[in-house]
């Protein structure tokens, strides 16, 4: 499919791609170094307290060195807007295809950091990195993301704690939701919204925002969602639960976005999908198979999520003020159902079995496309199982900014092109609904009036986070 418009590149200074690759990008690979430093500054303390480990520990804090040199390095050949290097063959996924992409856009002098389209420079930026990781055995499986994932996860105490009480409540509710779809409907709006909102916890974007900036955007409750409303510029939760009460114990797939508290918020959703209608009674969730986005989903990160709220202690200790016994005991109960629908197969991760991180199998192609810069339009030629698979679903669920940029190909779409047009051959080939709140240019489906209405209020509407689409269309 070739759209009528190219795509966004940091050609044009004052778009989001060229803040990115001269201030965030180089914030990113930063935070790498400072992290492999305190890696191997731990190994060192180790391999002197424990001789019997000390050969195996050093080796490894050598490769540790050599992978700070690599990040080092491309820092500095990015800022100076050097060619991007071809990815080194390391066995796993997508080799030929990036460089493929690469050779296709030498040709035309694109093939560097401030000439390449945003949206393929930065998925080669994170498939370039995962290549050296995985070419050193020590550092194999090492998410350079894990720490900071955790972390943030852990601060967001207060709003999942928030959210299980709600949970909690709603189970006295079952009764009447089963015999009143308006009440349901009613419920069914605040997911959504919870979801959506949750996608504003995106590591990426720290960057830019503070801590409290985003506490802010978790918190739940009628009032700050009815504050939030008018920020979100395009708004299909009518046509989405007049789509969903058409399917009966149908299957939900949600495209993941980020773990942490925007992955809380997603089992949350699923779970009210599964538990409290009669609409779905399944869910699958794709995450992708390398660290990717600073903040997105990997196989781990799933795990450990359902792990961590199954903990008493992983939140509570972190939390302040403490929580009561009532909120632990809220969560508890959220965290037990969640693991049943894993271990029942109610909700399940579609990954290849034998993956814990990347995972190389070249088998893996319906996993594996989410790391590609693929735009969606062309998911039936690139990958045919996963574009059967989905067309099998109910309703798919595309959560958060990137995959609004793959949806939309990140083309210079005018705001108020219809969606089906910018979605193209992918358009009508499922229901989807994505949610997504604005970190990149790219926007459509919109109303001119809307589009100029909020340019006035606020120019930095299509990047700062702070404004949201919810997007659906049918079949
Ligand atoms: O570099 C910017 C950016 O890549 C966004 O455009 C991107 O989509 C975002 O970071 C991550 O957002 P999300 O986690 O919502 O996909
Ligand atoms: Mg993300």
């Amino acid at each position: 499919f070739q759209p009528p418009y190219p795509p966004y590149d940091p050609t044009d200074k004052s778009g989001f791609s060229y803040e990115t690759v001269v201030k965030r990008w180089p914030i990113i690979l930063a935070g790498i170094v400072d992290q492999l430093s305190r890696e191997n500054h731990q190994l060192h303390l180790r391999s002197q307290d424990d001789p019997s480990q000390k050969q195996t520990l050093d080796a490894k804090i050598t490769e540790g060195k050599a992978i700070i040199e690599k990040v080092s390095k491309l820092k500095y050949d990015m800022a100076r807007d050097h060619v991007m290097e071809p990815i080194p063959a390391d066995d796993e996924l997508h080799v030929d295809f990036y460089n493929t992409d690469l050779e296709e856009l030498a040709k035309s002098s694109k093939n560097t950091w401030f000439k390449a389209p945003w949206l393929y420079a930065e998925c080669y930026l994170y498939r370039l990195l995962r290549s050296y990781f995985v070419q050193s055995a020590p550092w194999r499986d090492y998410d350079p993301f894990h720490s900071q994932k955790l972390d943030v996860f852990t601060k967001s105490g207060p709003s999942i704690y928030g959210i299980a009480t709600i949970m909690h409540e709603l189970a006295s509710e079952k009764g009447a939701l089963e015999s009143d779809p308006a009440k349901i409907k009613v419920f069914f709006q605040e997911m959504i919204q919870m979801c959506l909102w949750g996608n504003a916890t995106d590591l990426s974007l720290l960057t830019h925002m503070s801590l409290v900036d985003i506490e802010k955007l978790q918190s739940v409750g009628k009032e700050m969602q009815a504050a939030r409303k008018e920020f979100i510029m395009r708004d299909d939760q009518e046509k989405a639960w007049e789509h969903l009460i058409t399917v009966k114990n149908g299957r939900v797939d949600i495209v993941l976005d980020n773990a942490g508290f925007e992955l809380f918020t997603d089992l949350v959703f699923a779970d009210f999908l599964v538990t409290y209608t009669p609409y779905v009674s399944k869910v699958v969730f794709h995450p992708k198979l390398i660290p990717w986005f600073v903040s997105d989903v990997t196989p781990p990160d799933f795990n450990e999520t359902i792990e961590s709220l199954l903990d008493p202690s992983f939140l509570s200790s972190t939390t302040s003020p403490v929580p009561s016994a009532e909120q632990q005991q809220h969560l508890q109960q959220l965290a037990d159902r969640l693991k049943k629908y894993v271990a029942d197969g109610v909700f399940s991760l579609s990954v290849p079995k034998e993956t814990p991180l990347g995972g190389a199998s070249a088998a893996c192609s319906l996993a594996g496309f989410w790391t590609t810069p693929v735009p969606y339009w062309d998911m039936e030629t690139y990958d045919p199982e996963l574009w059967k698979l989905l067309k099998g679903s109910d309703l798919v669920i595309f959560k958060g900014d990137l995959n609004y940029r793959k949806l939309t190909g990140d083309i210079q779409w005018p705001a108020w092109t219809p969606l089906d047009e910018a979605l193209g051959p992918l358009a009508r080939s499922f229901p989807l609904l994505s949610l997504r709140t604005n970190k990149a240019d790219v926007a459509v489906g919109l109303d001119r009036e809307i589009v100029a209405q909020t340019e006035a209020k606020d120019a930095k509407w299509r990047v700062n986070g702070k404004f949201a689409f919810i997007s659906f269309l049918g079949k």
